[in-house]
């Protein structure tokens, strides 16, 4: 039977008049069926649907949370809508800089006055941003319209503390420091039909020196494998043909499972899995990246020829002070080992520049790695200040004009390196994932090579979510155009 279907059911036997149950997730499956009674009278009172938005900031971890805040909410009652004007927004917020913060606030203003023409409207924040004790007393304080605030450790809550608002008809925080618990089985509702992001863990422990992640997500905690085999058993004989393994330090994955299990092994398991034809995932960290896991990409015919790989700097005594736990030669050779094993797979990367005490040659080591390594794309970030990080209270802060200065000039290094790769691949047949019809030309459609990038080419809308082959007919630095092959 249908999973949703199957949960309808569930649902619709539950003595909403009972106790809560203690253990999850059964508890949750109480309180959906409780807020399912309450969004019923409320639609027949309307005479209409009750709409929801979710609204992501950030990472693909955030991604993956709100794909499962909407399966409840859809679960509860709710239709989804693409815009802010709806019944419940949630914003899944993001921490990691602190630009990503300022969009936030500003957005729940503008939120407010919705809510002034629809008093019945709900208003959810949660995420990363709401992990931090400064932030929760300024939603508080100036934006008391907001209805429930939660964090990163509670997602799975979302019925129950609807259900509490609704009773209390208050503001609602919880917003816990940390957890130990995996809720299992809970409804998710996927954005696209034929990929899918699949937790594998959560947290992380490596407290890099600039980063705020290990604060606000927690310590690291990896899924059980056969849980996230069956998870991707189920999604394959649903229509998924291509997954993402998601974790913060996926390297690391299982050495706190009960009996441990390495990553390498894990993406054995899963290339074993019959209807995936692709395997992603993200992100991994340089220290631990094994060769048994290089040899496994290699051998495992389903993961794709992409790995993405954070550098962050080039320079030994940056990352020393990062706290990365490896060195610009050990980084290289790395990559060395992995190109002999994969000569053909594509390398990204992530970039900051203007840690505090950068200088000028430490930017050119960094410059130095990135034309060495030749990366297919690579994401540069401006330093971020992050409050309760070693890093914020570290001396020689660089100043704003020159790190903005040298954000330019990497920049154009890796605009011209990552155009340089991509046409070294022109003209050659791949087989891509048709993903979407292109947006702006009518008649094409968009598809995504086992190296990550994206080619247009003429077809039509049905071949959405099949692998077909396509000729690379033309570069244009970041993507190609192409031709579909019968070859
Ligand atoms: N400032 C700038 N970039 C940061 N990142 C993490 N923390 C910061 C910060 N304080 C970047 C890192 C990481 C990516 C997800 O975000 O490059 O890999
Ligand atoms: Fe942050 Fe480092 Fe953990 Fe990545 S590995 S989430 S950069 S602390």
């Amino acid at each position: 039977m249908d999973k949703k279907v199957e949960l309808d059911k569930l649902l619709d036997s539950i003595d909403t008049g009972a106790e809560a149950p203690v253990s999850e997730p059964e508890r949750q499956f109480f309180y959906m069926a409780k807020c399912r009674e309450w969004t019923k009278a409320e639609k027949a009172r309307l005479g209409r649907e009750l709409t929801f938005h979710v609204q992501t900031f950030g990472c693909q971890m955030n991604a993956k949370d709100s794909e499962k805040l909407t399966g409840i909410l859809e679960e509860i009652g709710y239709v989804e809508t693409d815009s802010e004007n709806a019944d419940f927004v949630i914003y899944n917020t993001c921490t990691v800089r602190e630009n990503a913060n300022n969009r936030v606030y500003g957005r729940i203003g503008y939120l407010g006055t919705l809510k002034k023409k629809n008093p019945g409207m709900k208003i959810a924040m949660c995420g990363c941003m709401m992990q931090e004790e400064h932030v929760v007393e300024k939603i508080r304080r100036s934006y008391r319209f907001v209805d429930i605030v939660f964090g990163t450790h509670n997602i799975f809550k979302l019925a129950e503390l609807f259900y509490e608002s609704l009773k209390r008809g208050k503001m609602v925080v919880e917003v816990l420091q940390g957890t130990d618990m995996i809720v299992e089985d809970l409804p998710s509702e996927r954005k696209y039909p034929f990929k899918a992001g699949v937790n594998i863990m959560y947290g992380c422990n490596n407290f890099c020196s600039y980063c705020i992640v290990p604060y606000v997500r927690g310590r690291e905690r990896s899924r059980k494998p056969e849980d996230i085999i069956h998870e991707i058993e189920e999604l394959a004989a649903n229509g998924v043909v291509e997954v993402m393994l998601l974790g913060q330090n996926v390297n690391s994955y299982g050495k706190t499972l009960a009996e441990p299990v390495s990553f390498a092994k894990l993406l054995r398991m899963v290339n074993e899995v019959e209807g995936i034809r692709r395997i992603r995932f993200m992100t991994s960290h340089p220290k631990d990246l094994s060769d048994e896991l290089i040899q496994a990409m290699a051998e495992c015919e389903k993961v794709c020829m992409h790995l993405h790989l954070p550098v962050q700097s080039g320079s030994s005594r940056i990352l020393k002070a990062m706290n990365r736990r490896y060195t610009k030669e050990d980084y290289l050779a790395l990559v060395d080992r992995i190109k002999a094993a994969m000569p053909s797979i594509s390398l990204t990367t992530d970039i900051i520049v203007g840690f505090p005490g950068e200088t000028e040659e430490d930017f050119l080591e960094t410059v130095d790695v990135v034309k060495k390594v030749g990366y297919d794309s690579a994401y540069t970030f401006l330093y971020s200040k992050r409050t309760g990080t070693p890093a914020a209270t570290m001396e020689n802060q660089v100043p704003e004009d020159v790190a903005k200065e040298r954000f330019d000039r990497l920049l154009q290094v890796v605009t011209e390196v990552s155009a340089q790769r991509a046409q070294e691949d022109t003209g050659r047949i791949e087989e891509v994932l048709v993903e979407e019809r292109n947006e702006q030309e009518p008649g094409l459609v968009t598809g995504r090579l086992s190296n990550n990038l994206l080619v247009h080419f003429p077809g039509d809308t049905d071949l959405i979510g099949q692998i077909v082959r396509v000729r690379l007919d033309e570069c244009r630095g970041f993507y190609y155009m192409g031709t579909q092959s019968i070859r």
